[in-house]
């Protein structure tokens, strides 16, 4: 997809592009790869976020690793958290000590994940880690530490490359700054 799509005028600008995705994913996957050698390794998708994020980052890492996918639900239309977290899907594997690594987007407020941690904990893994693809270190109100992230943005409402805004813009190959015009009036 060109920059010039009609879909990109909604983007108040382009914050990280798809060739720096690309890169950043590329330098993850590597990591990964030395640091869980000889592991028994899960890795498991947030979804919806963090489904190109993890289609693009499992294919960069050179282990046999088994994937999973959980969805949860933080946020309602809005651009902000609602701290009221669900499982909407849950993994249909069993986590027993393995070497479980959460693949989410964006850690935000940190609630989620936070909420995450504490799920999975209870199921006893091997080793329970979280690569993020974007941290909002600005908006933290949850003390949260993740072993992976790649870029740090500025507290601004970002879409693309799996990230939303009402379900939509996931498909952008960018990510950018959505234009506020898009969501003005739909706070509560
Ligand atoms: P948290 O619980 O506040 O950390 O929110 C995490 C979740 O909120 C992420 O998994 C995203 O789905 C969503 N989110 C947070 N910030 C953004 C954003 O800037 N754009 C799109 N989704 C976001
Ligand atoms: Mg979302």
């Amino acid at each position: 997809m060109e920059t010039t799509a009609r879909i990109y005028e909604d983007l108040d600008r382009i914050l990280i592009t798809r060739d720096q995705l690309a890169q950043a994913v590329h330098d993850l996957g590597k990591k990964i790869t030395e640091d869980y050698r000889g592991k028994d390794l899960m890795m498991v998708c947030i979804l919806k976020g963090a489904v190109v994020f993890f289609t693009d980052l499992i294919r960069e890492v050179d282990l046999p690793v088994a994937i999973g996918f959980m969805a949860v639900s933080s946020y309602g239309s809005g651009t902000s958290s609602t701290g009221v977290v669900r499982i909407m899907k849950d993994l249909d594997q069993n986590i027993e000590n393995k070497h479980v690594l959460i693949v989410e987007d964006i850690v935000d407020s940190g609630k989620t994940l936070h909420f995450l941690l504490q799920v999975l904990n209870q199921r006893h893994p091997a080793s329970l880690s979280v690569a993020a693809l974007l941290d909002k270190p600005a908006r933290r109100v949850v003390d949260l530490k993740t072993r992976y992230s790649c870029f740090d943005i500025p507290d601004a409402f970002v879409v693309g490359y799996g990230l939303d805004y009402d379900e939509k813009y996931r498909n952008l190959p960018d990510i950018g700054v959505l234009h506020p015009r898009i969501y003005q009036g739909t706070e509560s």
